[in-house]
Parts: C-alpha cells; sequence; structure tokens
C-alpha cells in the first residue's frame, strides 16, 4: 500500500479541527523521547476513556500501568524472554499476509531505513517492541477470561478513546500486541492474574520527531471495500 505524502495530509490536516483533526494525528510512534509522563495527564485520558461503550456496560476493560522501576523490571524481563524465543502470538491467516508485507515495507525499509536483507537489522528493530520504543509509559490491556469477542471490542473501543484523548493532549502512543506474546512475563512482573486474558500492550510518551518510522502515516482501504450498503 502506498503511503500517503507527509505534504498532502499536513495540508489536509491544516483544514481539520476537532475529532477529525485527532483522528487523523493519531498514528503508531515507534520511537520515544525519555522525556516523562505526568501521570495527572494520563489520568485525565483515562477518565474519558471509561466513557465507551459496551456490552451491558459490563466495562470489560482492566488496564495496567506500568512507569518507573515497574516499567524498567517488565523491559528487562520482556527483553530477556524474547532474546530466548518467539512470541506466542497466533499468525495471521494467508489471506492477511500481506498486509503485514506491505507494512513491513514502509515501517522497516523506509521508515528505519533497514534493508530487506538485513536480517539482523530487522530483529534488532523488533525488539525494540519489548522496550516500548523507549516509552517512559506502558499499558497492559486486560479482559476477563470468561468474556468473549463482543466483549473485546468494548476493550477495543476503550482503548481508541483512549489513544484519541492522549493524542488531543501532545502525547503519542504505540499499541503491541507483540508484548501479549509473553504472557508468563507480563503476569510474573505486573502481578496480573490468571484470571484475566492479556489482550496487548500499549506505549504512551513523547515521539521522537526526528525517527523517519515515526512520519509514515499508513494508508487504509477505501470505505468502499470494506463496507456493503444495501437498501432492499
Ligand atoms: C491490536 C493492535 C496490535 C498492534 N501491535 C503492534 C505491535 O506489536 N508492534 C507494532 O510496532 N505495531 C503494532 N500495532 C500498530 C499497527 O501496526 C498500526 O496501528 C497500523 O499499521 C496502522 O498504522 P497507524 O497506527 O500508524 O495508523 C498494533 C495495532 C493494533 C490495533
Amino acid at each position: 500500500m502506498a503511503e500517503e505524502t507527509t505534504e498532502t495530509k499536513t495540508q489536509t490536516q491544516s483544514e481539520l479541527t476537532g475529532l477529525d483533526h485527532v483522528v487523523l494525528q493519531r498514528h503508531s510512534t515507534r520511537m520515544f523521547l525519555p522525556t516523562p509522563v505526568s501521570i495527572s495527564i494520563l489520568c485525565e485520558a483515562l477518565e474519558l476513556a471509561r466513557h465507551a461503550p459496551s456490552n451491558s456496560n459490563i466495562q470489560p476493560w482492566r488496564t495496567f500501568i506500568a512507569t518507573g522501576a515497574a516499567r524498567d523490571r517488565l523491559r528487562t524481563a520482556l527483553l530477556a524472554a524474547a532474546g530466548g524465543g518467539a512470541p506466542n502470538i497466533p499468525a495471521l491467516p494467508e489471506a492477511f499476509r500481506h498486509f503485514r508485507t506491505d507494512l513491513g515495507k514502509q515501517v522497516y525499509n523506509k521508515g528505519m531505513g533497514i534493508a530487506r536483507e538485513d536480517a539482523a537489522g530487522r530483529a534488532a528493530a523488533v525488539m525494540r517492541n519489548y522496550e516500548f520504543f523507549k516509552a517512559p509509559v506502558v499499558g497492559i490491556l486486560c479482559m476477563h477470561r470468561e468474556l468473549d469477542l463482543q466483549d473485546a471490542v468494548g476493550v477495543g473501543m476503550y482503548l481508541q478513546t483512549l489513544l484519541l484523548s492522549l493524542t488531543q493532549k501532545g502525547l503519542n502512543s504505540c499499541v503491541e500486541v507483540s508484548l501479549a506474546g509473553y504472557p508468563e512475563v507480563l503476569r510474573k512482573e505486573l502481578g496480573i492474574s490468571e484470571e484475566l486474558t492479556i489482550l496487548c500492550g500499549v506505549a504512551i510518551g513523547y515521539e521522537d520527531a526526528s525517527f523517519g518510522a515515526n512520519k509514515l502515516r499508513i494508508q487504509r482501504l477505501p470505505v468502499e471495500e470494506t463496507t456493503v450498503f444495501l437498501d432492499e
């Protein structure tokens, strides 16, 4: 998939205000500055996120936020685990794999300047997932293990609301399913009980705007390709 040019995006965004602007402003950040994040700003975003809708208003989201020593401890443990074996993440069905290939070309080749044949460079970039791309804050999103897909939708709505609120406050983020690939590490380091299914992580902080991959804006399929309109 082609990337929209920065120029096009900037021109479009300058004409947008409010929700449109925030939605288009959010993007995955894969290199953060060490600048600390104020807990009160984080709490304001969490306050807004809890207004997300959910099935029977069960509010299925359970979030663990690690900063400071907890974040550092988790990083050390995850890097050790990732160095010792592949994460346990379900493989993408064949029909969807080309999206990952396309994304990899944009993020690793174009954004990070890693050549296709540079397996070591790519592996090092993948390992940065486990240090949360240097973000000072990492969240782990969970829900009760007896809940089902429709409740994961609720957690997703909460997460997007959280991301948009963070964006509006000038913060950046990257959702990370990669972290859920080592659930036993997350459980041990953050005290997450077996009652909870770990869905994904989210790195939060201020982006390093000079990092090439942070300038990417990943395109989406047109509405016509993902939506069926029926009127009879
Ligand atoms: C559930 C979920 C899991 C993701 N996991 C990862 C991940 O482990 N590592 C990563 O670098 N990006 C991850 N992403 C970010 C996606 O690659 C990104 O959202 C997508 O390519 C669209 O780009 P954008 O967020 O910049 O608009 C994840 C996003 C979601 C929603």
